[in-house]
């Protein structure tokens, strides 16, 4: 069902800061930045090889990330698995009895289309699927 690993998703309570460790310090490349308001997030993701890592800074405290700051500090967030199909791989995981965050894809960074699966019954991570935008 997943492809590969799409990014891993890491919370930050400032990505400026963030960036002189991922960037500087570990010479990933900064590909996208984008705010993502639905979401109350602004997002950076860097290349590692064909992968990415995702650093998520809230837009506010009321935010899902906001409340995952101030309840667990910074640090892993979530894994996302890259489909090529989300609504087939969203009516698998329902079938297969897990509980779905989103019931249908919502809009993720760069054009993709994202849909999060809940800890409960993902062994306890917070897990995003994702369908990326058609290479153009
Ligand atoms: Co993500």
């Amino acid at each position: 069902m997943f492809n590969r690993v799409d990014h891993i998703g890491v919370a930050v309570e400032d990505l400026d800061v963030s960036l002189e460790l991922y960037e500087r310090d570990y010479g990933m490349k900064l590909v996208h930045r984008e705010t993502v308001a639905e979401q109350g997030v602004e997002a950076v993701l860097l290349d590692v090889g064909e992968n990415h890592v995702e650093l998520l800074a809230a837009t506010g405290p009321d935010t899902p990330v906001g409340k995952f700051l101030a309840k667990k500090g910074p640090g892993m967030h979530h894994v996302a698995y890259q489909v090529d199909d989300i609504e087939s791989a969203l009516a698998a995981l329902k079938q297969a009895g897990l509980r779905l965050i989103d019931e249908t894809p919502r809009s993720g960074i760069r054009d993709s289309r994202v849909a999060f699966l809940h800890p409960a019954t993902a062994g306890g991570l917070l897990t995003e699927i994702v369908q990326p935008a058609e290479a153009h």
